[in-house]
């Protein structure tokens, strides 16, 4: 094929996907609508997603008044957040409870965009968008989980970036050495240090934040574009008002959203679900101690990793991403029927490593 012609392609590819020219307050606001069915309750999941991301940006900013990104300080600056600025404990458990929701906001997302087919042509790019927006928000988990340098952070930080280098062993000639050269960009130094520090926290207030926005706009503008999808076989029950009828159960899920976030942030502090000596400042001359694990998002990947052995999680993981990123291409043809058992196995899968997955890791270890 011709240059030209791969430009002719491509631009009535990008076309259809953003067809800008519908823009207009017109479409997009007085007659924007949202169908009634059963699965109704799904097209709350994005926007509960964005208010939680609303909440890391405002509580982010704030305890970035105080936090100190060296590993001299940075523990100090947190307890001094948490035991004498006025609010600071409440701030920052907020910060700890939302990023926790968040989470689960865009796990649940994504689980019922699929199982909708909400990624079906021309909505393929609002699908790809949001993989990367996952990626995006679990970067921003692993990266704020180092800032308050205790033994968890660190350990667990170490942890995650050793399984970085040892995928090393299994690629072939020089390639062998990328993984390992990935993890020392991350990393900045021979261990995990000040340089790490550093880095993660650039990450975690500027760069993943910026990309999550950059991201989050083409996601945004994509969903306007086409409206909702259809979410089910067969004609709705009937369409509602975007404006004022949805937008404002949208704002009324997000006041819940926030009166439960408040109320679990102000009872229950996030560190209460840890050990308590976890949390004493990270001690350099000091072995791994016991106990150490990554946050519960993870153990979806954690438990296996601890059971099998790492190639099988490896080639696990990549086709799952491969699989994730070619959706709207792989289940074009796939009925809403199998998207929506597919979907209930994954989201039982989660539950199960998430809520069990120690059980099970000690019935097969001992
Ligand atoms: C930071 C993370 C994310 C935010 C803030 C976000 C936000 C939103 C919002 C506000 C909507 C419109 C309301 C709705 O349909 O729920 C939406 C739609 C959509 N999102 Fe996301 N999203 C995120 C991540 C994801 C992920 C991880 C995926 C899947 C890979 C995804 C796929 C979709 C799709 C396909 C739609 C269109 C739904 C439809 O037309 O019915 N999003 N997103």
């Amino acid at each position: 094929m011709k240059l030209p012609e791969i430009i002719k392609i491509t631009e009535a590819y990008v076309a259809e996907r953003f067809p800008v020219e519908k823009m207009s307050y017109s479409a997009m606001v007085v007659k924007k609508e949202v169908p009634v069915h059963r699965l109704s309750w799904a097209y709350y999941m994005g926007g509960l997603a964005l208010f939680f991301f609303g909440v890391q940006m405002v509580t982010g900013l704030l305890l970035l008044f105080y936090y100190q990104p060296t590993v001299s300080d940075a523990h100090a600056s947190v307890e001094f957040i948490t035991d004498h600025v006025p609010g600071g404990s409440l701030v920052r458990n907020m910060h700890a409870w939302a990023s926790s929701m968040m989470i689960a906001a865009v796990m649940v997302h994504l689980l019922t965009a699929f199982a909708m087919k909400a990624f079906a042509k021309p909505r393929e790019m609002t699908w790809v968008t949001g993989v990367v927006l996952l990626g995006i928000t679990f970067g921003l988990g692993f990266t704020g989980y180092l800032l308050p340098w205790h033994q968890v952070a660190v350990n667990a930080t170490k942890i995650g970036l050793q399984s970085v280098q040892e995928v090393g062993q299994y690629l072939p000639g020089a390639m062998a050495e990328w993984p390992r050269i990935v993890k020392e960009t991350i990393q900045g130094e021979a261990a995990v240090g000040q340089a790490t520090l550093s880095r993660f926290f650039a990450l975690h207030v500027i760069i993943l934040p910026l990309a999550m926005m950059g991201t989050l706009g083409i996601h945004l503008l994509s969903v306007q574009l086409h409206g909702m999808s259809r979410g089910i076989d067969g004609a709705p029950k009937r369409h509602e008002k975007f404006f004022p009828t949805f937008f404002i159960k949208d704002l009324t899920v997000w006041g819940v959203a926030f009166i439960v976030l408040f109320v679990i942030a102000l009872c229950v502090p996030f560190e209460s679900l840890y050990s308590y000596p976890l949390f004493e400042p990270f001690n350099p001359k000091g072995s791994t101690p016991d106990g150490i694990k990554p946050e519960w998002y993870f153990y979806f990947l954690y438990y296996p990793l601890e059971l099998l052995p790492f190639w099988v999680i490896l080639v696990g993981s990549t086709l799952l991403g491969a699989v994730l990123m070619g959706t709207p291409w792989i289940f074009q043809n796939t009925s809403r029927k199998t998207l929506q058992i597919l979907a209930v196995l994954a989201g039982l899968y989660l539950f199960v490593m998430t809520v069990f997955g120690e059980q099970i890791y000690h019935m097969f270890k001992g």
